[in-house]
C-alpha cells in the first residue's frame, strides 16, 4: 500500500545495485545512507525488514531473537519477549551486524529533515475538493484497496502472542468462555493466526471491518468456511458509527484488538470509536493496541498532495493514515481533553467531537514507543521506524 505513496517500499524485493536509491527516496539520500563500510560487516541475511502488508513490516518478530553471534563489544544483546527489544546500538558496535536496532533515537540531522519534510507536506496539502473525496466515504477506498491486493495478505504474525501474551492464555483449551473483538480486521492477518493457534472451544472471535471487500476475503478463506463450530465470525461494522457490531451487546467483550486501525480514522472520529469500544467491553476488559508512531519513515516520506491535516495523510490509493505520539494516545484513551497548547497549535485536534464523558476513560496499563532503526545491509541504508503499542483497560 505504501508503494502507492512513493515508488519505493522498504524491502529489497527487486535486486538493486548497492547504494542506489529510487527516485522516490532520492531526496532522502543524505539522511538515510550510511557511508562507512566496516570491514567486519557480515553478509546480508535473507531477513527482509520491510516486506509488508499495509506498510506494516511483517518480519519484525525476528528482531527479538538472541543474535546468533554476539558482537564483541556488546555480547549480551539478548531480548526479553515481554518488553520491547533490547538490541541497543552502542558506541563501537558494528551497525551492520544486525538488520535492526531497538530504541534508536533519530539523530539531530534526521530530526531536522523530519521538520523540513513535514513543513513541505503542510505547504503542499490535498485540495479541499480531494479532502472531501477521501474523507466522505473512506470505506470505499479500502474496498478498492482489498480488491486490488487480495493476494498479498496472510503473513504469519508470530509476534502477536509475544507482544500480547494474553492471546496465548485465552486460546488454551481450558481457558473457558471469552469473547474477542477485532476492530478493523482487514483481511484477517491477525484473526487467522489466532484461530490457527486456538484450542479453546469457548473462544468467540469477531473480526469486524467497515470494508465489505475485506470481510468477503475473510469469509472466503478455507480456514473460515471449514470451521466445524464457528469460532471466528467476520462482520461488516464501522467502528466510528453509532451502532454496535452485529450480535454483540454492551459489556459483552473481554478483549478488543486494534492493530493499525486507529490510524485509519480521522481525528474527529477518535472519540466516538473510543466510546463505543468502552461500551462493548466488560469491566476489566482490555484493548490491545498497535499503530504508527510520529516520525515513522512512512510519514516522513510522504510527498506533495498527501497532507490532509496535521499528522494525517492520504496514501496514493486513497486510504488515510495518522501518526500518533505517546502523550496524545494516553490523553485520547484516558478521555482527557486536548491541552490548550495543542489546540492553539492546531495539533492533536480531536476536540471537534468534544471529549469522552466522565467515567468512560480507560486506564492505560502500558503504552510505549517501539522505535527501530532498520538497516538495509546490502544497500547501506538506515530507516527509522516508529510504532506505538499499548494496553488500555476499562476500569
Ligand atoms: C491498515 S489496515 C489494518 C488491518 C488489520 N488490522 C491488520 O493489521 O492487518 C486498517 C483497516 O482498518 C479498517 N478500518 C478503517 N476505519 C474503520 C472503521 N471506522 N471501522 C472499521 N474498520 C475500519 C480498514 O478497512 C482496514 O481494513
Amino acid at each position: 500500500m505504501e508503494k502507492e505513496n512513493a515508488p519505493l517500499t522498504l524491502p529489497i524485493r527487486q535486486k538493486q545495485p548497492k547504494q542506489q536509491l529510487t527516485k522516490g527516496m532520492e531526496h532522502m539520500r543524505s539522511y538515510v545512507t550510511i557511508s562507512e563500510h566496516p570491514a567486519t560487516a557480515p553478509p546480508t541475511t535473507s531477513t527482509n525488514p520491510g516486506e509488508d502488508a499495509y506498510g506494516v513490516p511483517a518480519t519484525y518478530e525476528p528482531l527479538r531473537q538472541i543474535p546468533a553471534a554476539p558482537t564483541s563489544n556488546n555480547p549480551e544483546k539478548r531480548t526479553d519477549p515481554f518488553q520491547f527489544g533490547t538490541r541497543y546500538l552502542e558506541e563501537g558496535d558494528d551497525i551492520f551486524s544486525h538488520n535492526a536496532w531497538d530504541h534508536v533515537e533519530v539523530d539531530s540531522q534526521y530530526n531536522d529533515f523530519i521538520l523540513q519534510q513535514t513543513g513541505f507536506q503542510r505547504e503542499n496539502q490535498v485540495s479541499d475538493f480531494d479532502k472531501q473525496r477521501f474523507n466522505s466515504k473512506p470505506e470505499k477506498w479500502w474496498d478498492k484497496f482489498y480488491s486490488n491486493n487480495a493476494a498479498n495478505f496472510f503473513k504469519d504474525r508470530k509476534w502477536l502472542v509475544q507482544e500480547f501474551p494474553v492471546l496465548g492464555a485465552i486460546t488454551k483449551a481450558s481457558y473457558g468462555p471469552v469473547t474477542v473483538l477485532e476492530v478493523g480486521a482487514g483481511a484477517g492477518n491477525t484473526a487467522f493466526p489466532i484461530l490457527a493457534m486456538n484450542e479453546n472451544p469457548e473462544l468467540r472471535l469477531r473480526a469486524c471491518d467497515y470494508s465489505k471487500k475485506a470481510i468477503d476475503i475473510i469469509r472466503s478463506q478455507e480456514a473460515y468456511t471449514s470451521q466445524p463450530d464457528p469460532i471466528l465470525q467476520a462482520e461488516v461494522w464501522d467502528a466510528a458509527s453509532d451502532d454496535l457490531p452485529p450480535g454483540l451487546e454492551p459489556g459483552s467483550v473481554d478483549i478488543v484488538l486494534m492493530i493499525f486501525i486507529f490510524s485509519a480514522l480521522s481525528p474527529d472520529q477518535w472519540t466516538k470509536a473510543v466510546r463505543i469500544i468502552f461500551t462493548l467491553l466488560k469491566p476489566g476488559g482490555e484493548v490491545l493496541f498497535r499503530d504508527y508512531g510520529r516520525g515513522d519513515l512512512a510519514q516522513v516520506r510522504f510527498k506533495k498532495g498527501r497532507y490532509l491535516e496535521e499528522n494525517f495523510y492520504v496514501r496514493g490509493d486513497g486510504t488515510r493514515v495518522y501518526f500518533f505520539e505517546e502523550e496524545e494516545l494516553r490523553r485520547i484513551w484516558e478521555g482527557r481533553p486536548p491541552s490548550e497548547e495543542s489546540e492553539q497549535a492546531g495539533t492533536n485536534d480531536d476536540s471537534k467531537d468534544s471529549t469522552i464523558p466522565a467515567g468512560t476513560g480507560f486506564e492505560v496499563v502500558n503504552l510505549a514507543v517501539d522505535r527501530r532503526m532498520l538497516v538495509n545491509r546490502q544497500r547501506k541504508l538506515k530507516m527509522y521506524r516508529c510504532w506505538m503499542q499499548g494496553r488500555f483497560k476499562k476500569p
